[in-house]
């Protein structure tokens, strides 16, 4: 009986190890999905500041531009509760809201789908949201707020 035990246990440290050695280290090694968000600023001659922060991580000030985004990729919860908020400033506005929560990733399509980018775009009247690029201009991005 001890020794079948020691052997599984021997077993399962090889296992570990091997599961350990394999996997490439590029990789964010998720339990669960992989997402990446991407946030654009579609003002031109402008530059916003991004700040995104989870409970666990933050993410430091980021500006972008007209021509330069930022992006940033994270493991998503295997319980489903992933947040990261993010605050905007843009000369005298400010906006906040969640760049990732149930209700961006059920908009986006969800864990399920083979699509697991999230791309937000802030412009002059609010942010939007998509789940493709396309053009700054192009209907498939969503309305979803004003700045505050
Ligand atoms: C963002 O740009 C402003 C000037 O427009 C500068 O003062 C600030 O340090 C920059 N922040 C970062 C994180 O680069």
């Amino acid at each position: 009986m001890s020794n079948l035990k020691k052997l599984l246990f021997s077993f399962m440290v090889m296992f570990y190890f091997t599961c350990f050695l394999i996997t490439p280290s590029y990789s964010l090694d998720c339990y669960a999905q992989e997402w990446t968000v991407y946030i654009y600023d579609g003002i031109q001659d402008s530059v916003i500041d991004v700040h995104v922060k989870s409970k666990d991580d933050d993410l430091g000030h980021h500006n972008i531009t007209f021509d330069l985004g930022y992006r940033f990729a994270f493991c998503e919860s295997i319980f489903g509760n992933t947040l990261f908020t993010g605050d905007f400033y843009h000369g005298s506005q400010f906006v906040h809201f969640n760049v990732f929560d149930d209700v961006v990733s059920s908009i986006i399509g969800g864990p399920q789908v083979e699509n697991t980018n999230v791309y937000w775009l802030l412009k002059q009247d609010g942010y939007y949201l998509s789940k493709e690029f396309k053009a700054y201009h192009d209907p498939v991005w969503k309305f979803m707020g004003h700045w505050q």
